[in-house]
């Protein structure tokens, strides 16, 4: 499962790409405002750093001009993937993308009848929002094993990036349902390395190495 970054925090990235883990960076429009810069030369400073898929999301509600905006976006560099809502102009964009050979990530997916659509519509990635489904009640990671089943018996190629996922137990139910990918913010993509026994043991290695006296080197 691949495991992307979900920020538009440049030194975020820079922080976390010395790990190896970094498969890739997904924004959206709250994460751009939030960074407080321009769209273009963000997602141009992410694309140069980051060589894996990096979505930007089209912000008009209209065929025609999420048309123009994805590509505006599609041609900031090869690895851009326009990101585009779940909505009938939405899919109607990604059909257009796909046609052209440009990738795309749907997005604001929750629930299985929305991912089919999106599929069908020739999407590259289909993002699920697991944690917002917590919020509103359902369980989050069960709609992922649901797209799953359905991808499946159906041969769809579009690829399930599991999205709003909140702690490690999201990372791993993703992962259990098969996503092809998992987008994380840095605090859930550090917490998963964490555990109290890796540093308890590892502190007594040390401390008995001490006793030895020895060095490897
Ligand atoms: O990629 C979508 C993700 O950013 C949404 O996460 O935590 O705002 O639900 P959240």
């Amino acid at each position: 499962m691949k495991l992307f970054l979900d920020t538009a925090d440049v030194a975020v990235i820079k922080d976390m790409l010395p790990t190896g883990m970094v498969d890739g960076v997904t924004t959206n429009p709250s994460l751009i405002a939030k960074s407080g810069r321009n769209i273009a030369e963000v997602i141009a400073e992410i694309c140069a750093l980051v060589e894996g898929p990096i979505s930007a999301e089209a912000v008009a509600t209209d065929f025609e001009t999420m048309v123009k905006e994805g590509d505006k976006l599609a041609a900031i560099a090869p690895n851009v993937v326009v990101k585009l809502p779940l909505t009938w102009d939405g899919l109607r964009a990604a059909r257009a993308f796909a046609d052209k050979g440009v990738q795309t990530n749907v997005t604001l997916c929750f629930s299985a009848a929305q991912a089919l659509l999106a599929a069908k519509a020739g999407a590259t990635y289909v993002s699920p929002f697991v944690g917002r489904l917590d919020d509103h009640g359902a369980v989050g990671s069960e709609l992922l094993e649901e797209i799953r089943a359905l991808y499946d018996i159906h041969g769809f190629e579009t690829q399930i990036l599991a999205a709003s996922l909140r702690h490690p137990a999201h990372v791993t139910a993703a992962a259990l349902a098969g996503s092809d990918a998992a987008t994380l913010p840095a605090d859930t993509f550090k917490a998963l390395i964490k555990h109290p026994l890796t540093d308890r043991g590892l502190d007594a290695f040390l401390a008995d190495w001490g006793k030895t006296g020895q060095s490897i080197l």
